[in-house]
């Protein structure tokens, strides 16, 4: 690993001076990047200075450097984490061999769309987030909206770098068509359909973060297990950024849980109408949130069997979660796993091969994880005396792929008709006047610390600084 001059076009540290021809097709990609950035990045941000970290080194002391600085002239350096010579490949039919370095002809087009399929994530995040920054309920929470904006826009980077400097023409095709699609856009979307919802408000946003950008850490994670030592390397060191975008998420949860507590034993009510007389969101709408927030973002995993993801795996391209941690033979032939199917208009397990099942073995990975959380969002409602508890949806509730795509399913895991499923819908995922009630709720509040009437203010600080200290500087 080479160090980092920061005084470049372009700070790296993957010798990029030693490559002219990558160099040159970074440096002609960069202005697209930014005239992106200018187009479709945060509203209203241009001129702020804002308190952001800085990957300059990827030991433990480098990669969290902290300063102002403006978004737009934000640059990390860290394209890859430091790999070791001899890595050999752990899982599927290359097992035992040596890591590659370089893209094997048969896996080029696989390989190709996987990083083309992460790397669409990376700008889409940053176009559903961009009028967030007109609402922010506080300017530290300003400070981590933009935080993980910027963090977004590198892990593009790292995408677009692999592009260039290893699928030529294509590559470099295909690193345009990143900044082109849109969030949204009817003619020309993002690839995925989450990432095509919109995040209107604050409480998506922290659910977005929360549940979308866990998906992120579980398919880095299988990615980290890559035979392509270049990806594997690359994701290991964006799972470092993934943390602090679920931190922002859970703490950003629990903190509106916290505020509506509050008011809850201040008023001594559950009553929905009291509670949003008094401005705060009221426990049922947080509810329908996230069955809303965790149904769109396990859909992301893929379907429950899939061909592809075996043909991933056994050639190496994408291991299992922890694949390092797991005692079996990392081959999984013969092997089996239950999966969801709708029999007779019922929802039953059925057995099958391990290999074609591994976005549900993904899937169900990712499902222990969220309950984690949500669990610690509970025990904030209890310390507070309050003895409503949240909880995922069943893992059939609104999907839109796979199996279970083609039926209704309730909260609780029941097949229901069409009628029950009309008539309970607006219980079950927030309705227009929920989004209505929570659009209200959302206005600037930026001055230092000061906070939206929504939502309690954080334990600490960022980097040890105070609550109050001035995050972004407004110019
Ligand atoms: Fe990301
Ligand atoms: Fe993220």
């Amino acid at each position: 690993m080479s160090s980092i001059n920061y005084s470049e076009t372009i700070p790296n540290n993957v010798n990029l001076g030693e490559d002219r021809t990558l160099k040159r097709a970074l440096e002609q990609w960069q202005p697209n990047f930014l005239n992106w950035w200018d187009e479709i990045g945060p509203e209203g941000s241009t001129h702020s200075d804002v308190y952001l970290r800085t990957a300059v080194s990827v030991d433990p002391q480098g990669w969290a450097q902290f300063g102002h600085v403006k978004m737009r002239d934000y640059r990390w350096g860290i394209f890859l984490n430091p790999g070791s010579a001899d890595r050999d490949i752990h899982f599927g039919d290359h097992k035992g061999e040596k890591a590659w370095t370089d893209v094997p002809g048969e896996h080029r087009a696989n390989l190709r769309r996987i990083i083309v399929t992460q790397g669409d994530t990376e700008p889409a995040s940053v176009e559903q987030q961009r009028h967030l920054g007109l609402t922010a309920p506080s300017m530290y929470d300003l400070r981590n909206l933009y935080q993980i904006n910027v963090e977004e826009g590198r892990h593009l980077w790292a995408m677009v770098y692999l592009l260039h400097k290893h699928f030529g023409r294509d590559g470099r095709d295909e690193a345009e068509g990143l900044l082109e699609r849109r969030s949204g856009d009817e003619n020309n979307p993002r690839i995925l359909g989450a990432f095509n919802e919109k995040t209107p408000d604050w409480l998506s946003f922290f659910m977005f973060t929360y549940f979308t950008d866990r998906d992120g850490k579980f398919q880095l994670a299988a990615l980290a297990e890559s035979a392509f030592d270049p990806l594997a390397r690359t994701t290991k060191f964006m799972l470092t950024e993934e943390a602090h975008h679920m931190f922002v998420g859970e703490s950003g949860i629990s903190r509106v849980i916290q505020r509506t507590a509050q008011k809850m034993n201040e008023l001594k009510t559950d009553d929905v109408g009291k509670l949003r007389a008094a401005g705060v969101i009221d426990l049922p709408t947080i509810q329908r949130y996230i069955n809303f927030h965790y149904s769109v973002t396990i859909d992301l995993f893929g379907a429950d069997e899939s061909s592809n993801a075996a043909t991933f795996y056994s050639s190496g391209l994408k291991g299992r979660y922890e694949e390092g941690k797991r005692v079996d033979d990392h081959v999984l032939k013969g092997q089996t796993y239950k999966v969801i199917e709708v029999k007779d208009g019922q929802l039953a397990e059925k057995e099958v091969p391990m290999l074609n099942a591994l976005n549900e073995v993904l899937r169900d990975d990712y499902i222990r994880d969220s309950v984690a959380g949500v669990e610690r969002w509970n025990k904030v409602l209890t310390k507070a005396g309050i003895a409503v508890q949240l909880k995922v949806p069943h893992k059939a509730f609104h999907r839109n792929i796979g199996s279970l795509s083609k039926v209704k399913v309730s909260p609780d895991g029941r097949v229901v008709s069409d009628a029950e499923w009309n008539a309970c819908v607006n219980q079950w995922l927030p309705s227009s006047e929920d989004r209505a009630y929570v659009a209200s709720l959302m206005g600037r509040c930026i001055e230092p610390g000061k906070f939206a009437n929504w939502i309690a203010p954080p334990v600490m600080g960022i980097n040890r600084q105070p609550v109050d200290y001035d995050y972004v500087r407004f110019n």
